[in-house]
C-alpha cells in the first residue's frame, strides 16, 4: 500500500516545534526534572514512586492492575509502602546487596511489580524474565549473569535448574503453600516495615539486564544504567505526550525492555496512573480493558493491531474507546493499512516508534505535533544523532539505502554486553556510531524507512528471536542431525519461525516427527521460539567451514537467487 501524508491533529501537545527542539536540545536541561540534580542522590525506584508522595501526589492512582481474577487499584503512597515492604523482605531473606543480580520470573501481578520497585531501591540490578521461557532460556541467563536471587512462582520453579547454577543462591516464591526449601514472600510480606532506607546510587550504577538475541551465539545480557532515567522521562513526556491526568495502557510484558521503559520507567516518571493487564491476549478483553480504565494513551504492537484488525471492526461497536487520545506501536513495521483501519476505528493515527533492546529508549518516533508519512519510523528524539551509513562508517545521503547508525552519547544506551566487553564493542563502528542492524534509508524530509534487519535475527509477532538458539535446542534433539533456522514473512506476525533439518539415520520424515520436534523446542526453550513451519531436508546449504547459509535456505523458501555461493561446500 502506497505513503499516506496525515497531517497533525489539532491538540496541546508536550512537544511543540520538533524543529525547533531539536536545534537547541540539551541533555543536562531534562536532568534538572530530577532530584537527584541537586542532592546527588539517585535511585530509579525512588525518581518513579516515592518523589511523587514527597510532592503531594501521593492520593494519585498509580497503577490499575487487572486479570481474569485480580481488580486492584494502588496510589503513588501505597506503591511507596508495597515496594518497600518487597526491599525489606528480600533485603532481610536473602541479604541481597547493591550490585547483585536478581531475577523476576513471573507472570505479571501487583507483586512483580512491588518486588522490582523494592530490588531498585536496595540497588540490586534486575533481571526480567519472561514467564514462558522454559529450562535451557532460563538456566542460560542465570548462568550468564551469576545470578545469586530468583523471584518465581509454583509453577514456574521448576524450570529453574538449580544443580547446575552453582551462583543462584536463594529462590524466593510469590505463592501460597511454599515449599520449605524455599523463601516465602508472602509470609514474610505481611510482617515486613512499610518504611525503607533507600539505596542510593550513582548515575552509572546497573539498573536492569535484559537478554536479547543476536545471530550468533548465546542471548546478550544488555546492561543498562540507572541514568537512563533521563530518557525514559523525556520520551514519555515528548513522544507518550503523557500529562498530569492520563491513564496509560503499554500492553508489553515486563520480561521485555518495552514492559519495563514504557511499562514501568516512562509513565510513573512522568507521574501517570499506568494500566498493568494480566493474563493472555483478546480482542475483548483488550477493548474492555480500554473502556474499563479509560485509557488515554495506548502503546502496543503491529503484530497485536493486526490481530484486533483481523477480530473484526463489528466487535469494535460494542464498547466506549473515546477515551482514546494517543495510539502508538513498536516491535515491527507498521504497515500504511493498520495505520488507516486505527484512524477508522479509533478515530487516531497510530503512531510508530523505532528503538531495540541496546538504545533502552526511544530513538526515531512519531510525534503527536509532527506530520505522519505512513510506513516512516519518523524522526530522532531530540538528543539522538541519527544517519544512515555504510560498513565503514561513512554517512550517505538521503534515499540511499544503508545501516541506521546512531551517534553514542545519549543517556540509556547500554553499558555492556553482561561477561561479554568484545561483544559490546563489536556494535560500534568508527566515528562513534552504533550500528543497530537494520538496514534503512532516510528521506529528504530527514524522515527514516525501515528495509529490513541486516542479520538473520527473526521478529516474530514483535518478539527477536536469534536463530542459533533455536537451531541449538533443534539439534538436541535426537532425530536431529543438523538445522537451519529463518524468518518467513507471515502477514499476522511478521515473521514466522521456519526450521530446515536434516535428519540423523534411522529417523523416517513423519508429520508426527515434525510435531514432535516442534513441542521440544516450545518445552524446553520458549513457545514463542518454536518453529511453526519444519521442512526436512537430506543436507543443508553449509560453507566450508561448516556454518549452516541461512541465507541460502531464505532464498529458497521464498524463490529468490541464491546470491554468491562461492563458499558453499560441495
Ligand atoms: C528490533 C529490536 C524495543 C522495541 C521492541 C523490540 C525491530 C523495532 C521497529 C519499528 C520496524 C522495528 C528492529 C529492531 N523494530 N521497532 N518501529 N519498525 N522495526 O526490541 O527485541 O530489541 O528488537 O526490532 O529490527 O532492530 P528488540
Amino acid at each position: 500500500m502506497k505513503t499516506e501524508i496525515y497531517e497533525v491533529e489539532p491538540g496541546e501537545y508536550n512537544l511543540q516545534n520538533y524543529d525547533e527542539r531539536y536545534s537547541n536540545f540539551d541533555w543536562k536541561e531534562v536532568e534538572q526534572a530530577f532530584s537527584w540534580h541537586d542532592t546527588g542522590q539517585v535511585n530509579m525506584a525512588y525518581e518513579c514512586i516515592d518523589r511523587h508522595v514527597e510532592n503531594g501526589r501521593g492520593d494519585k492512582v498509580a497503577l490499575y492492575y487487572k486479570d481474569a481474577s485480580r481488580n486492584e487499584s494502588y496510589t503513588f503512597e501505597e506503591m511507596m509502602k508495597k515496594s518497600n515492604k518487597a526491599a525489606n523482605v528480600l533485603k532481610q531473606t536473602t541479604n541481597v546487596a547493591k550490585g547483585d543480580r536478581l531475577f523476576i520470573f513471573m507472570p505479571r501481578s501487583p507483586e512483580l511489580y512491588f518486588v522490582l520497585l523494592g530490588a531498585l531501591k536496595i540497588g540490586a540490578i534486575v533481571g526480567p524474565l519472561f514467564e514462558a521461557f522454559m529450562e535451557k532460556a532460563v538456566k542460560d541467563r542465570l548462568e550468564n549473569s551469576e545470578a545469586s536471587i530468583i523471584v518465581t512462582t509454583n509453577s514456574l520453579v521448576g524450570r529453574i535448574p538449580v544443580d547446575e547454577l552453582p551462583n543462584l543462591k536463594h529462590i524466593v516464591i510469590v505463592d501460597d503453600h511454599v515449599a520449605e526449601n524455599h523463601i516465602d514472600f508472602n509470609k514474610a510480606f505481611e510482617g515486613a516495615s512499610d518504611e525503607f532506607d533507600i539505596e542510593w546510587l550513582d548515575k552509572e550504577d546497573g539498573l536492569i539486564l535484559h537478554y536479547t538475541s543476536g545471530s550468533t551465539g548465546q542471548p546478550k545480557g544488555v546492561l543498562h544504567v540507572q541514568y537512563a532515567m533521563v530518557q525514559h522521562y523525556i520520551s514519555g513526556h515528548y513522544v507518550l505526550d503523557l500529562k498530569e491526568d492520563d491513564i496509560y495502557w503499554c500492553t508489553a510484558d515486563p520480561g521485555w525492555v518495552t514492559g519495563t521503559s514504557y511499562g514501568v520507567f516512562a509513565p510513573w516518571l512522568n507521574g501517570a496512573t499506568n494500566v498493568i493487564a494480566g493474563g493472555r491476549f483478546s480482542p475483548e478483553g483488550w477493548y474492555s480493558t480500554i473502556e474499563e480504565f479509560k485509557v488515554t494513551v495506548w502503546y502496543s504492537a503491529p503484530t497485536a493491531f493486526r490481530m484486533l484488525m483481523g477480530a473484526g471492526d463489528e466487535l469494535i461497536k460494542n464498547y466506549n474507546l473515546s477515551s482514546l487520545r494517543h495510539v502508538l506501536s513498536v516491535g515491527e513495521p507498521l504497515n500504511p493499512e493498520v495505520i488507516k483501519w486505527g484512524y477508522k476505528v479509533f478515530g487516531k493515527r497510530i503512531h510508530d516508534t523505532w528503538w531495540m533492546t541496546e538504545t533502552g529508549a526511544h530513538m526515531i518516533v512519531n510525534y503527536p505535533s509532527m506530520m505522519i508519512k505512513s510506513g516512516s519510523m519518523g524522526k530522532p528524539l531530540p538528543g539522538v544523532v541519527a544517519a544512515i551509513v555504510d560498513n565503514e562508517g561513512n554517512e550517505l545521503p538521503p534515499n540511499r539505502m544503508g545501516n541506521l547508525a546512531l551517534k553514542e552519547g545519549w543517556p540509556s544506551m547500554m553499558r555492556d554486553i553482561w561477561n561479554n566487553h568484545p561483544k559490546y564493542e563489536s556494535y560500534f563502528l568508527p566515528g562513534g556510531w552504533y550500528i543497530s542492524g537494520d538496514s534503512a534509508y532516510m528521506d529528504e524530509d530527514g524522515y527514516f524507512w525501515f528495509q529490513g534487519r541486516v542479520d538473520d535475527v527473526i521478529m516474530t509477532a514483535g518478539e527477536r528471536v536469534g536463530p542459533f538458539e533455536v537451531e541449538s535446542k533443534l539439534v538436541e534433539h535426537p532425530a536431529v542431525a543438523e538445522a537451519g533456522v529463518i524468518g518467513k514473512p507471515d502477514p499476522i506476525r511478521g515473521e514466522i519461525i521456519k526450521a530446515f533439518i536434516a535428519l540423523r539415520e534411522g529417523y523416517e520424515p513423519t508429520d508426527e516427527l515434525k510435531e514432535e520436534i516442534r513441542v521440544f523446542v516450545k518445552n524446553g526453550l520458549a513457545a514463542h521460539a518454536a518453529p511453526r513451519e519444519i521442512e526436512f531436508k537430506d543436507k543443508l546449504p553449509k560453507t566450508r567451514s561448516g556454518k549452516i547459509m541461512r541465507r541460502v535456505l531464505k532464498a529458497w523458501e521464498l524463490d529468490l537467487p541464491t546470491g554468491d555461493l562461492s563458499s558453499m561446500e560441495d
